[in-house]
């Protein structure tokens, strides 16, 4: 869909050839200063009068009257060169796409090196450019008997550049890579129940991994009770659909080491047990295995990108049901690292699944861990919807994956675990732990408690109840899943020192 090519003149006829203003300096400058006098001063004029803005997060139209060798302009405004960011660009990018898309455009042609200042070159512009396109024109089909037309996408975009194009098309690739990767999560999450059970999720594991060469494992319910994944299997009792933990394993490097667990939360359906949830909460709880699409969606990306890492993906896979068989309120189980837990409300299930999938880990041979998942309403109130909750118990781990979200713009946001909460999940007057001491603090007693799995082990948590999904359209991607932590387990994952 992109080609590179060198910068073009005011000659060729372009559909819509789009072009990237800053705040400040002359503002038709460039190629953008040679259609201005083609057009005899009207682009400057729109300027003067405010209709072209070089502010951020503007998007100008032109349809040209003079013969101008382009039939529309697009304008991105940029801001101030000084304050231009990689995160910043995409979102730029993300509002020109909504409204190539709005506007059915299926063929485009960008100056990329107006869209370039400090740190900000021309690679980097590239793979904002082609994460941008997949993010921001991404559709869930549905299940619609009349279909609406075919999804919206780009026939062709030209890239003009000045730069290498063997370095454009790198970058253009990662940064579809990136885009892409989102995508499938967002399909994933946006998939109902009753489609995507835990089996439909491990199948799925199971075709990514044939399609990236991984090694790859599906526990099954036997294993479970074979290995005493007990945590795992009481949150699975009152299922007619089988428990699967799924593995994927990528190496990158010679030897099993230095390895990267990421592990997330695949709640199919999230009714609360017998803690059910009021109908209004139940609602949208498909959602709830976001962390595992996660997860899933940045083995996705490394599979593509091939970094020179240790990948070791873990998925518990279940959904929380009721029947006579549910495990219950008052419930003691014993968890696969020997940990009793004592079950106080059988709404607190991603904690339970996530203490065996982090043992497991472990015992793959873990050497740091990150988990995600939908884990509390908790964490909404506190940080609400745009910001993921983290907790971790190694400053050094949390760093690099801060310094990876700051890099995809999904914003992270840590949270205290204190010796007063590690106190708390200890608090079972008959077991070793209490899956849920209240509702104080409570995103932070989730993370407590899987704490207590990881024991030594450098981890951090993410909670994305607030963040796997968004109730308004976006400028990188349409109301519902958002794939949130794809692209940040991915660069983290990519930087991993
Ligand atoms: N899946 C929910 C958390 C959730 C809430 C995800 C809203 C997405 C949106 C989780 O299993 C849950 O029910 N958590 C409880 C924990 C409580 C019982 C300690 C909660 O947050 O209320
Ligand atoms: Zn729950
Ligand atoms: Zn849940």
């Amino acid at each position: 869909m992109f080609t590179v090519k060198p910068l073009p003149s005011v000659e060729t006829t372009e559909e819509a050839l789009v072009i990237g203003l800053f705040e400040g300096g002359k503002p038709f400058a460039g190629l953008a200063g040679e259609y201005d006098t083609r057009l005899g001063g009207q682009l400057s004029g729109l300027w003067k009068e405010g209709d072209i803005s070089a502010k951020r997060g503007r998007i100008a139209v032109v349809h040209p009257f003079l013969p101008s060798g382009a039939k529309r302009l697009y304008f991105v405004g940029l801001g101030k060169k000084e304050e231009l960011t990689f995160a910043r660009l995409r979102e730029a990018f993300g509002k020109l796409f909504g409204a190539l898309k709005q506007a059915k455009r299926t063929e485009a042609s960008i100056v990329l090196d107006a869209f370039t200042a400090g740190d900000v070159d021309e690679n980097e512009a590239a793979h904002a450019l082609a994460e941008a396109y997949y993010l921001a024109t991404y559709e869930f089909s549905g299940y619609k008997q009349n279909k609406r037309e075919r999804d919206y996408e780009m026939k062709s975009l030209t890239v003009y550049t000045a730069a290498d194009a063997a370095d454009i098309e790198a970058n253009l690739f990662v940064g579809s890579v990136y885009g892409k990767a989102t995508n499938s999560a967002r399909t994933l999450v946006n998939t109902p129940g009753n489609l995507l059970t835990a089996s439909d999720l491990a199948d799925y594991a199971a075709t990514l991994a044939n399609r990236f060469d991984f090694d790859y494992e599906i526990l099954e319910k036997e294993d479970m009770e074979r290995l005493g994944m007990g945590a795992l299997l009481a949150v699975n009792q009152g299922s007619k659909q089988p428990p699967k933990l799924i593995v994927l394993k990528y190496q990158g490097k010679e030897k099993w080491e230095g390895v990267i667990a990421l592990v997330g939360k695949g709640v199919t359906f999230d009714t609360g047990g017998y803690c059910l949830k009021p109908r209004d909460s139940m609602l949208d709880m498909k959602t709830d295995m976001a962390g595992a699409a996660a997860v899933l969606g940045a083995m996705e990306a490394i599979g593509e990108l091939r970094p020179e890492q240790n990948v070791l993906a873990v998925i518990p896979a279940t959904d929380n049901m009721i029947s006579g068989e549910a495990f219950k309120p008052d419930d003691v189980i014993t968890s696969l690292s020997g940990k009793t837990i004592e079950v106080r409300n059988t709404d607190a299930e991603g904690r339970l699944i996530l203490a065996d999938a982090v043992t497991y880990a472990k015992q793959c041979g873990a050497n740091c861990i990150i988990d995600v998942a939908t884990l509390t309403g908790g964490v909404i109130v506190a940080l609400g919807t745009d910001k993921t909750g983290a907790m971790t118990n190694n400053e050094a781990l949390f760093e690099q994956l801060l310094e990876a979200s700051a890099e995809t713009g999904e914003f992270i946001w840590r949270l205290p675990i204190t010796e007063h909460d590690r106190e708390r999940v200890r608090s079972s007057k008959i077991a070793d732990l209490n899956n849920s001491p209240g509702r104080e603090g409570h995103a932070i007693m989730g993370g407590a408690f899987i704490g207590e799995f990881a024991e030594d082990t450098p981890w951090v948590h993410l909670d994305i109840a607030g963040t796997a999904t968004a109730k308004k359209d976006g400028d990188l991607g349409p109301a519902g899943a958002t794939g949130v932590m794809v692209r940040t387990l991915t660069a983290f994952v990519e930087r991993f020192e």
